[in-house]
């Protein structure tokens, strides 16, 4: 039987991520979907979580599913026993894994051992996940996908990159303000810039957040300090000044533009006071989205499976 991972936004075509979006829509309007009745899905997090851990398994829940969550701790990936192993013990008994890893290689591995579908719950390279919940935020806040500019400010990141990969796949612009050191990896500007010329969008990486924002539809940032880089804590709240989202760079947004931030967010650090809760932010909206793409995503790579 073959299967179908999502470990990357490349993983689907634009095609894929339109009809994700699509389905999420639908099932966030009340569509019924009993797509994982009678199947389990293992959930293995080497990080800490609140939105992805809960959206997954109560995802999981809705669409008739049981999910059994596998905590650093309890698994020892790696540790105690091997990715490999794991990988294949797993699949014995549950229908997919969701996946939370520091190094994005050993969601390969589990993905490589497993004989069932692997999804990534974010990785030190990509949360894309997270990315299909902001699409869906930003299709639903502004109308259309094709044409909107995001202006990212802040560490080229997971996040960020997913959000390159998906913009550039459904016709977004993306542009980055980034410290020197911290841009999007130059393979995956590349990776953005192809989907991009094909769907009409562009991608540009701009060292002044000021410069990055001005006239954009959405104004999006997260931390500066991802899980696994605490060590470096005093480093990079140094080197990412000038870079804070605040209300005044939300004023250099175009009208009705709004703000996003996948959370959880550092008040003083990448977000100043108040924007979470200012009256153009997305961010609980953008968080319940998670839920709706998740499922529509199982639905795809686990309900859909070729036999
Ligand atoms: N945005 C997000 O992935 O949040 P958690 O780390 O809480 O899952
Ligand atoms: N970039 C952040 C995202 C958390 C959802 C991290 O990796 O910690």
């Amino acid at each position: 039987m073959s299967k179908r991972d999502f470990l990357s936004v490349l993983d689907f075509s634009p095609e894929d991520v339109h009809s994700v979006l699509s389905r999420a829509a639908e099932l966030k309007r009340g569509g019924i979907s009993q797509a994982l009745a009678g199947k389990s899905v293992a959930m293995l997090f080497e990080k800490p979580s609140l939105r992805t851990r809960v959206s997954f398994d109560v995802g999981v829940q809705q669409l008739g599913g049981h999910a059994i969550y596998l905590g650093r701790d309890e698994v020892g990936l790696g540790g105690r026993e091997s990715i490999s192993d794991v990988a294949r013990v797993l699949s014995r008994y549950v229908d997919a894994i969701v996946a939370r890893t520091y190094a994005h290689s050993t969601l390969e591995e589990l993905a490589a051992y497993a004989s069932v579908p692997v999804i990534n719950a974010l990785s030190d390279v990509e949360h894309p996940c997270q990315a299909l919940g902001d699409l869906l935020t930003i299709e639903e806040r502004l109308g259309k996908l094709a044409g909107v500019t995001i202006a990212f400010i802040g560490d080229g990141n997971n996040v960020a990159a997913s959000l390159a990969l998906a913009a550039a796949s459904v016709g977004a612009n993306l542009v980055i303000a980034s410290p020197e050191g911290y841009e999007l990896p130059h393979e995956l500007i590349r990776q953005a810039q192809g989907l991009a010329s094909v769907s009409g969008a562009t991608v540009r990486q701009v060292r002044d957040a000021e410069d990055a924002t001005t006239g954009c539809d959405v104004l999006y940032t997260d931390v500066w300090v991802s899980m696994g880089q605490e060590s470096k804590t005093e480093e990079r709240l140094l080197d990412f000044q000038g870079y804070q989202v605040t209300h005044q760079l939300m004023e250099n947004s175009a009208p009705g533009a709004i703000f996003m931030h996948p959370l959880p967010a550092h008040q003083g650090e990448e977000v100043s006071a108040g924007m979470l809760e200012h009256p153009q932010s997305a961010v609980f909206d953008q968080a319940e989205n998670r839920l709706h793409a998740q499922k529509a995503v199982m639905e795809k790579v686990i309900a859909e499976r070729q036999g």
